[in-house]
């Protein structure tokens, strides 16, 4: 990890840091190269799903069915359809992309940037036997010769300085007509973007890899990348506190393996992050937003 990073007037380091693929893999892997079972046992639930689930549909009262009323929140915005092929970038575990080939009969690929993560989820799809595979890779680095039919993205871009460049990627590897959808977290205006110390605590979590943007700044690199806009869906912050709320509680449930697993240190430094999350939603200086794009089919053949 070796760039020089700009900090503001007290000291802080400051979001929008600009690395290389292989210094984002450093940064993102403090985190995300903890023990899986560490993750199992925050997020729970049958697919361990690391982003803000769905809680007030009907009949998704705990975890699993939660996180499988959000997911199946995307496969509908996707349109998904058996055969179609889709690609999860920021894959985590792989829960999400093996709930979805399995439900929607589609097949995918996943990339993460973490050994750990392929491997738990390289287990998850063979004992699921579904028809996906993980490969653990930067978006930047990442080509393929077959077109997808839709690309998407959750609680995953705020890692990406390059998110225009990103768009295009995604756009490239669609075919005409295919769709993109991105769940993140947004500012309501710029000006809360500024660093104090308890967002820097979140940020440093995940390496100082932060780039939290305003929802118009999403919207508008997507239509600079070629993307018609199709539908902007806002998930209530009450979904987001019910979901970190539960991540807590299994915490305490767990404290005693989750702290031969981390130690206490990073216990309860992860236990701070959480509340300060909850206290960001609190301000209502961010929304939670399903952005739905579309590659346009080309006027020859439309
Ligand atoms: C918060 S987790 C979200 C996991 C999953 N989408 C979910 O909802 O459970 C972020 C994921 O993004 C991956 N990631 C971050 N930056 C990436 C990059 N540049 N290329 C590929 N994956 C990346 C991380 O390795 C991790 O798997």
């Amino acid at each position: 990890m070796s760039s020089a990073q700009h900090t503001n007037a007290n000291g802080l380091i400051e979001f929008y840091q600009e690395y290389s693929p292989e210094e984002d893999q450093d940064r993102t892997n403090v985190h995300y190269e903890m023990p899986v079972e560490f993750f199992y046992a925050v997020t729970g639930g049958k697919w361990n799903v690391y982003s803000c689930n769905l809680w007030d549909v009907a009949g998704a009262n705990d975890p699993t069915s939660s996180q499988e009323a959000k997911l199946d929140r995307f496969a509908h915005l996707m349109n998904l359809q058996p055969g179609q092929r889709i690609l999860d970038v920021g894959c985590g575990w792989g829960g999400p992309l093996t709930y979805l080939c399995q439900k929607y009969g589609v097949e995918g690929v996943g990339l993460t940037l973490s050994p750990k993560q392929k491997a738990a989820a390289d287990e998850r799809i063979a004992r699921a036997g579904v028809k996906a595979e993980v490969q653990v890779r930067h978006w930047e680095q990442y080509t393929d010769d077959r077109p997808f039919d839709a690309v998407y993205t959750d609680e995953v871009i705020v890692h990406f300085f390059h998110l225009g460049d990103f768009f295009k990627k995604a756009y490239s590897l669609l075919r005409d007509g295919g769709v993109m959808l991105n769940k993140e977290l947004h500012y309501v205006h710029p000006r809360y973007s500024e660093m104090n110390r308890a967002i820097s605590h979140i940020n440093e979590i995940y390496g100082f890899t932060g780039n939290y943007r305003p929802l118009a700044e999403e919207l508008r690199l997507a239509n600079e990348a070629g993307f018609d806009v199709k539908a902007v869906e806002q998930i209530p912050l009450s979904q987001y506190k019910k979901t970190a709320g539960n991540w807590l509680d299994n915490m305490d449930e767990h404290k005693d393996e989750l702290i031969s697993l981390v130690g206490e240190e990073y216990y309860k430094r992860f236990k701070v992050y959480l509340r300060i999350i909850m206290r960001t939603f609190a301000a209502e200086t961010m929304t939670l937003d399903m952005i739905l794009s579309q590659k346009p089919v080309s006027q020859s053949k439309a």
